[in-house]
């Protein structure tokens, strides 16, 4: 197996309210890019890096990615930014695993994308998951509806591993409407994607107090 991963830095980081785009927002001093280049570049088994940079922003993106990292500009919506990091693929059939992994989680480990690297074995894609530990309703117009039963329910996060001609093919299937994640493209068409337990420390940088947490669950870590 030879493992490409995909970087989705693309998103403009609207909800965090910064001024430059997700991927150059600080973390304790350094751009998001580079924690989840460090830890793709700490993983024996991947081979090549695509990055998916914000339209106008490539620049800056190869000159933090340094040697080695393809960039290529990102879509308006996340699938079509990986889309557009496949395209960057076409021409090395040798990498026959794609892992997509949002700029957006800094804190994944390299453990983690061996994990589900490794669950392709029995599968055409793997996630990783944790369970929801909150109560879950619906609610309508400030009114609750119903409870929803949670046992089978999770939470997913990035890195997620594919067999790349699924990915492709799954992509190349994909309606136009935006799918927040690629193992729902497979889902759709009938594809094997098996679940990996996630981790906890793995969370998403989505507003800006998440940053803090980020930053406070780093100042824990051995
Ligand atoms: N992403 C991307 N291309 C897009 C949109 C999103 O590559 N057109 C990436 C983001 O960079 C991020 C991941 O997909 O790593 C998940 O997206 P999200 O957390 O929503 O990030 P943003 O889109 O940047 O944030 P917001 O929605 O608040 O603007
Ligand atoms: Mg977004």
């Amino acid at each position: 197996m030879s493992v490409a991963a995909i970087l989705l830095a693309a998103g403009r980081g609207e909800r965090l309210g910064s001024e430059v785009p997700k991927a150059f927002v600080e973390l304790d001093g350094r751009p998001l890019l580079l924690y989840s280049l460090d830890v793709i570049r700490s993983t024996p088994a991947v081979a090549f890096v695509v990055v998916a940079a914000p339209a106008g922003w490539e620049g800056r993106a190869s000159a933090l990615a340094g040697q080695g990292a393809l960039v290529v500009t990102g879509g308006d919506t996340r699938q079509r930014s990986v889309a557009a990091a496949l395209e960057g693929l076409v021409d090395r059939p040798d990498l026959d695993v794609v892992v997509c992994h949002d700029v957006a989680r800094p804190l994944a480990s390299t453990g983690l994308f061996e994990s589900v690297v490794k669950a392709l074995s029995d599968a055409d894609g793997a996630i990783p998951v944790v369970p929801v530990v909150d109560t879950l309703k619906r609610v309508e117009g400030g009114r609750v509806l119903d409870t929803v039963p949670r046992d089978r329910l999770v939470r997913v996060q990035t890195p997620q591993a594919f067999r790349g001609e699924a990915l492709v093919r799954a992509h190349g299937g994909a309606a136009s409407e935006d799918a927040t994640d690629d193992a729902a493209l497979l889902e759709r068409i009938g594809l094997r994607v098996a679940a990996v337990h996630g981790e906890h420390g793995n969370i998403k940088i989505t507003e800006p107090e998440d940053l803090q947490l980020a930053s406070f669950l780093r100042s824990h870590r051995g």
